[in-house]
């Protein structure tokens, strides 16, 4: 594989977890890939030099466990299963700069003098080992980490071992770990999780046991044959061996990683025994770890025994590369857990990408065939309305480049699909085919111009996203630039010929929709389509639902389609502020937390039931992408859903403490 290299600016090093091989590639290890490639792909745009490392971990009792039932020698069976995993991430336009594989002798060669150098140093001791093993997760607990029994994460019994090992001084780490924590905050993110961490190394740590010798599918410990190490010891280091260690160029070109994603049952792996190895190599330690959150399916966990396990590649295959890409960093608040469904899918396809993406294309196209002679028109001299469009652009990449920069793709697409709204506006008001009609040229091509540059700025500011069709678009508006983050309004030339094309999205029918969720073995469970029921019946009444929700009816509605359901962003929110509205008996006026960068304003029908000060703090639940509406002249921004029993509205809430924005599906 390439290295990619921009022109200018620090480099960035960005990594992956690497993956078990005893499983195939699946959704929940795509999300972290295409993370990752999201964020290279955006470092590059920007210029600069960028590494992303992804790879297998196969070593351990557990992949020596799993080729043993698959009849095969580990090093065989790794092989074999190392081919699934390279070929889903090139399926998915992922381009990692590296590919490492734990057996490989240049990761081995590293470790091992990591090991030496910390027993050097003092660090790690002969001892005898107890305690509860699970072989899930490779990992170790005490008594009381159980839960009846069995692995908390696994809820599969645990082993109880006792045996020869090394240790690790874990336990003198303490200190020099809580003070990275409070001297880089922002070492583990989101903050959250930070607090997690700094809780957990606060209540002490023991030593860690990081050798065995029940088994031998491993990296021989130095100087003692009848060891092999620790699986995460072995694994963690791949971040560095990569790299080929202390001393060698690449290793003094890109260590520090910038980030290190990983999910959060991992977190601790990775901001705990991570940067302690590190530092008792006398290596420092990332510059981040960023835990992500776990995806479900249709609100069930992924597993096997339920069949659920979704194949990235399939569904790319089903549904296009960036479709997918777009709907994992979109659809799910990065860093909290998210769901995948069929329907939430097929709802972004058509709702965001083929319709306000789509189709501001196509018309922006068919106009400037029709009224321009098909080329790019000079931009002339923009007026009121083209001026605001582009600083709505350029506040727009500036705010997306942030969020991109700090780990939000989500807020990063929210923010560029605002801008195709607004792109969309922009044409429906300047009218351009009036213009036409009443011969204002040069008024006409500075509409047109603005609404190209725009698309084009849309095009570039999706390429981490959507590489393939974001290059189809730019392409089709005439840009042929250097791929770089947009920055400069105006530099889409005049007189290039702009190009018709098939639909960039093709929109998924309803028939269509439920035979490939066929397909996929995706349908919706019974528990999704209860939540669909409920939610229906908001957006038909007239009003907050609070206000005129009908009368609470067993009888439901005609059925909906998955692609309807996905329409409704019902998110989380905490109420900050409640207020009745003066001179209307019904109307409460709040102030919410959706988990945005500013508060949304609702005005709901609930103050004769309410006091204001019982709804402070509560956790709702609301549908945050209806119109806004204005009531008693206070435009409301969303609707809260309630139950309307005996005509007293009874608003949804939740009763953990599930962060604002957290999507409800
Ligand atoms: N081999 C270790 C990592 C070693 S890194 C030095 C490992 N591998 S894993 O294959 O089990 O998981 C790899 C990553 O996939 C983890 O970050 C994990 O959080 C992520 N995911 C696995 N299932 C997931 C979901 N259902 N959802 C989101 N991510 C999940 O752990």
């Amino acid at each position: 594989m390439s290295q990619h290299e921009g022109t200018s600016g620090r480099p960035y090093y960005v990594t992956t977890p690497i993956y078990y091989v005893n499983d195939v590639p699946h959704l929940g290890t795509a999300y972290t890939t295409i993370a990752a490639d999201v964020f290279a792909r955006f470092q590059r745009l920007r210029g600069r030099r960028v590494r992303f490392q992804t790879g297998l971990d196969e070593h351990g009792q557990k992949i020596a466990e799993a080729a043993e039932a698959a009849g095969a020698e580990p090093r065989a069976f790794v092989d074999r299963m190392a081919g699934p995993f390279r070929e889903a991430w090139a399926a998915l336009n992922a381009t990692p700069d590296d590919f490492i594989r734990t057996t490989e002798p240049r990761h081995q060669r590293v470790v091992q003098a990591l090991w030496s150098r910390i027993a050097e140093r003092g660090d790690i001791y002969k001892g005898m080992y107890e305690d509860w093993y699970c072989t899930a997760c490779e990992g170790y607990y005490t008594e009381k980490d159980l839960v009846d029994g069995k692995c908390p994460v696994h809820d599969r019994p645990a082993t109880k071992m006792s045996s020869e090992s090394y240790f690790f001084r874990l336990s003198a780490y303490r200190d020099r770990l809580l003070a990275l924590y409070r001297e880089r905050p922002d070492f583990v993110l989101p903050q959250t999780r930070m607090n997690e961490v700094e809780r957990f190394v606060e209540a002490g740590l023991r030593d860690l046991s990081i050798s065995r010798c029940n088994f031998k599918w491993g990296i021989p410990v130095p100087g003692d044959a009848d060891h092999v190490m620790y699986v995460w010891f072995d694994a963690l280091t791949n971040y560095v061996s990569a790299l080929g260690g202390e001393g060698a160029p690449d290793y003094a070109t890109w260590w520090p990683a910038d980030v290190q994603l990983v999910g959060k049952d991992i977190l601790r792996f990775h901001a705990v025994y991570w940067p302690a190895f590190l530092i008792a190599g006398g290596l420092p330690p990332p510059q981040h770890v960023f835990a992500h959150g776990w995806l479900t399916i249709n609100g069930q966990k992924m597993s096997k025994s339920l069949r659920n396990v979704v194949e990235p590649r399939r569904l790319a295959e089903t549904y296009g590369v960036d479709p997918v890409r777009y709907y994992l960093m979109r659809e799910v608040n990065f860093g909290l857990d998210g769901d995948f469904s069929h329907g939430a899918l097929v709802g972004r396809i058509n709702a965001d990408l083929a319709n306000d993406l789509g189709n501001l294309l196509n018309r922006t196209i068919a106009l400037v065939e029709k009224l321009a002679g098909g080329v790019v028109p000079p931009a002339g001299e923009p007026g009121e309305r083209e001026r605001a469009l582009r600083g709505f652009a350029e506040r727009t990449a500036v705010q997306a480049a942030d969020d991109l920069e700090h780990y939000r793709p989500h807020r990063a697409l929210e923010a560029i699909w605002a801008l195709c709204g607004e792109a969309n506006r922009f044409v429906d008001a300047a009218a351009p085919w009036a213009l036409a009609k009443a011969g204002r040229t040069a008024e006409l091509h500075a509409v047109l111009y603005a609404v190209l540059e725009a698309l084009r700025w849309i095009g570039r500011m999706c390429l981490p996203v959507l590489p393939t069709k974001a290059a189809v678009l730019l392409e089709r508006v005439g840009d042929s630039g250097p791929a770089r983050w947009p920055s400069v309004w105006g530099e889409l030339p005049a007189g290039v010929k702009v190009v018709r094309g098939e639909p960039l999205f093709p929109r998924i029918d309803g028939e269509r929709e439920a035979e490939l969720a066929r397909q996929l073995g995706l349908e919706t469970g019974p528990g999704a389509s209860a939540v669909v029921g409920a939610a229906a019946r908001g957006p038909s009444s007239s009003g907050p639902a609070a206000e005129a929700a009908p009368s609470a009816s067993a009888a439901s509605a005609a059925p909906l389609a998955y692609e309807d359901f996905g329409k409704l962003e019902l998110r989380i929110a905490r109420v900050l502020a409640a207020e009745k509205v003066p001179k209307a008996d019904k109307l409460m006026r709040l102030s919410v937390d959706a988990g945005e960068a500013e508060p949304r304003t609702i005005v709901a029908g609930i103050a004769l039931r309410y006091e204001p000060a019982e709804l402070v703090g509560k956790r709702v639940v609301l549908l945050a992408n209806l119109a806004p509406r204005k009531l008693r002249g206070i435009e409301s921004c969303g609707m809260l859903l309630a139950a309307t029993h005996d005509g007293r509205p009874s608003v949804l809430t939740v009763e953990d403490e599930i962060p604002p924005g957290t999507r409800v599906s």
